[in-house]
């Protein structure tokens, strides 16, 4: 079976679907792997490693067995893709209906990272987490950098210095990797989730539980049900009371398919000391503070909103390298012996399909 791998296309874009281990692996797995010259670049993988590994570089991509990418196609990409073949990568089924119809129109295979069921079996192939980790990570960094004051406590001749206290709003997995990377730089750290499973694994990484009197369910999937509106106010005004209290709130609370929950209204902004920092990880779904600007750094009332998206991709190093291994990993499951096998019974490739070839029978 053949992969092309195509050259992101989207503007900020950095990351690539195959790193050239994976390519390595996968041609040890009876795949064929073409990608297009200057596919890694931008992540630090040049075209000499992807020939080193195994791989053909050529332009020819799109008409292979198999497209993995790491975006979803422009409709231009999707007219490039023909009856049967398979396409994977954050296809955002959710928030993009007329991308997947064009798919379906198109008769393509196309598998949606998002849409991997979140079981043990698939781990493995769960994108969601492996890039979630990244930005967990890396909003640690950027509020420490954006932050005027030091994260770790100092004990030095010029004085003492208190630790930068964090706060980390929804403690998934981009949170909890939050969690560990602020108490790592030295700060005080408490975390909140609506998930009552969560407690525990906060605590577990050497932060407070903040109690806000606020508990929701988990929904079958494992992810939070939204919560109703007379919850959500009081999740509100209990947040306004608390956050002052802390230099730097990072905020990761999504609900699949919907709008980001609006946990920090503008006024608890307002009762922020100068210089604290809120960095928004779900800017991309609306955000999780009532400031936040999708794409934006600003500063209201003394504090810095950070509404960056699309944070994977500013280190596509890693981001590409773990993003490459699920992929390889959903692969080798549609393709356990390097020739697709599409088993429709089997929920994780039902439960990743999004658009499939309509067979006449
Ligand atoms: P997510 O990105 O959808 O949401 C992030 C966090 O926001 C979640 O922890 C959610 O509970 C929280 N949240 C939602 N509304 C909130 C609110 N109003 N206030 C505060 N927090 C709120 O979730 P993510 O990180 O993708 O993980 C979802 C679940 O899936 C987690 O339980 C995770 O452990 C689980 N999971 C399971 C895997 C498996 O294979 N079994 C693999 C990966 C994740």
């Amino acid at each position: 079976m053949r992969i092309g791998v195509p050259r992101e296309l989207e503007p900020g874009e950095r990351r690539v679907a195959l790193v050239p281990d994976a390519v390595t692996r996968l041609s040890g797995a009876g795949f064929e792997v073409v990608v297009e010259p200057g596919a890694g670049r931008e992540a630090s993988f040049p075209d000499a490693a992807y020939g080193e590994s195994g791989a053909t570089l050529s332009e020819a991509v799109w008409d292979a067995d198999a497209v993995a990418k790491v975006r979803k196609p422009t409709p231009d990409e999707v007219g490039r893709l023909g009856s049967g073949q398979v396409l994977i990568g954050f296809l955002e089924p959710l928030s993009d209906p007329a991308g997947v119809e064009r798919l379906a129109e198109r008769g393509v295979h196309a598998f949606a990272m998002e849409s991997i069921p979140r079981i043990t079996r698939a781990q493995p192939m769960d994108a969601l987490s492996s890039q979630a980790t990244v930005s967990g990570y890396k909003a640690v960094l950027i509020a420490a950098d954006r932050l005027p004051r030091f994260f770790p406590m100092l004990m030095t001749a010029a004085g003492t210095v208190a630790p930068a206290k964090v706060l980390v709003l929804g403690a998934g997995v981009a949170g909890l990797q939050a969690i560990a990377t602020a108490r790592r730089l030295g700060a005080v750290v408490a975390g909140f989730d609506v998930r009552p499973v969560v407690r525990e694994q906060v605590e577990s990484l050497g932060a407070t539980f903040l109690d806000l009197g606020i508990m929701g369910e988990e929904t079958a999937g494992g992810y939070a049900r939204e919560l109703t509106e007379d919850e959500q106010r009081r999740q509100q005004e209990a947040l306004e009371e608390r956050i002052p209290e802390y230099d730097a709130v990072i905020t990761t609370a999504l609900i699949p398919g919907r709008a980001a929950p609006r946990l920090i209204p503008a006024k608890a902004v307002a009762g922020m000391r100068p210089g604290s920092v809120i960095v928004d990880l779900a800017a991309e779904a609306g955000g999780n503070c009532e400031l936040t600007q999708p794409g934006e750094i600003l500063e209201r009332e003394d504090v810095t909103v950070v509404g960056l998206t699309n944070i994977p991709s500013t280190m596509p190093f890693h981001a590409s390298q773990l993003y490459a291994r699920n992929v390889s990993a959903l692969l080798q499951h549609l393709a356990p012996e390097g020739e697709l096998a599409l088993d429709w019974d089997d929920e994780i490739t039902a439960g990743a399909c999004v658009t499939r070839e309509q067979v006449a029978v």
